[in-house]
């Protein structure tokens, strides 16, 4: 009997520490597979439907590749595609696309809103992003983090930027879970929401990990395995005045790298993507116009160097997805975790 089967990914802590490190480790396996053109066909004559109300690259491709590797069917639905909330309420939405798939993703703004679609669908429904958390990602950053590692229990996750989207609230929650110390730098205006400190902290005290909330860079980065950072301005957001005041301290860069004190071997860079590391971009542009910077969150070097791991992490969210969903839809024999 699988464990995993029919259920839903919403929020990181939908499932237990040990089920989070299985599916890592599933996910490990998968891209061994893959790798080495092993079939895995888990998900032969599935259908599943992908929502997304907000563009992207990573978690669009990653589904899609994913089920198709799987020997699913992928079918991609817009929100200008669907009646999605507009003509359609999202409680009807669900029981129709329920009634005809295997499983859903979805990629929007309100957590309420997959919630809601797990909810009436019936059927296993992945969060692929929402201004609350993003926990697929999850699986693929503490994946990364394993490969380099070779262990995720006692590292030191440092994240530095916006202490309050949803990067920061899955890898606060995801860390303290898996008994990975977490530093959430940033400024005092932009601490994580008391509630999800609180959740951090009962899952600290269950792991053992430890948790620091501090605006103080210096202190903040000391000791750090894993240096992440995300957007200033996230999707949805615009108000990039403000942000780029708050948290020009906050850049990545060489002298940050430093100021962990680690070795070479003992400290990597990473981020969820997209970033402004450079202004090779149309808003990269837009910002070097209206505020003479070339790099907001992360500098280009620190981008380019060799601690940085973000494009392994984005692959891996192809290679994570797969383990996520073939373990909630396959009907595969997976041992209790
Ligand atoms: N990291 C991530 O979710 O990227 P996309 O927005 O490209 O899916
Ligand atoms: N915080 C970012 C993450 C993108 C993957 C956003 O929500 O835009």
């Amino acid at each position: 009997n699988n464990i995993f089967y029919g259920r839903s990914l919403l929020n990181i802590d939908d499932f237990s520490a040990d089920e989070i490190n299985y599916l890592i480790d599933f996910a490990i396996h998968l891209k061994h597979l893959k790798k080495n053109n092993i079939k895995h066909e888990f998900l032969a004559g599935k259908n599943i439907a992908l929502l997304f109300e907000k563009p992207s690259t990573r978690t669009r491709s990653s589904f899609v590749i994913a089920i198709n590797d799987l020997g699913g069917h992928a079918e991609y639905l817009g929100t200008n595609d669907i009646h999605f909330g507009d003509e359609e309420s999202v409680s009807d939405t669900a029981k129709v696309l329920g009634s005809m798939y295997d499983g859903i993703e979805f990629r929007g703004f309100k957590q309420q809103d997959v919630e809601t679609l797990s909810k009436y669908s019936g059927v296993p429904v992945w969060n692929g992003l929402t201004d609350d958390s993003h926990p697929t990602q999850m699986l693929a950053d503490f994946m990364t983090m394993k490969e380099k590692f070779g262990k995720l229990e006692g590292l030191t996750l440092t994240y530095v930027g916006d202490g309050r989207n949803n990067m920061a609230n899955s890898l606060l929650i995801t860390a303290a879970l898996l008994g990975v110390n977490v530093h959430i730098v940033a400024p005092k205006s932009l601490f994580p929401s008391k509630a999800n400190q609180e959740l951090a902290q009962k899952y600290a005290q269950q792991s053992g990990a430890k948790v620091v909330i501090t605006d103080d860079v210096d202190a903040g980065v000391k000791g750090s395995n894993v240096l992440y950072t995300d957007v200033w301005v996230s999707m949805g957001e615009d108000n990039w005045d403000e942000r780029i005041q708050l948290l020009k301290p906050y850049q990545v860069n060489m002298e940050m790298i430093e100021k962990t004190g680690m070795n070479d071997d003992e400290i990597i860079f990473m981020h969820c993507l997209p970033s402004f590391h450079d202004n090779k971009t149309i808003k990269g542009q837009y910002i070097e116009e209206k505020y003479g910077l070339t790099a907001l969150e992360v500098s280009d070097e620190v981008f380019n160097s060799k601690y940085a791991w973000q494009f392994t992490e984005a692959e891996n969210r192809m290679h994570s997805i797969k383990a996520i969903v073939a373990a909630t839809l396959g009907n595969l024999f997976i041992p209790k975790a």
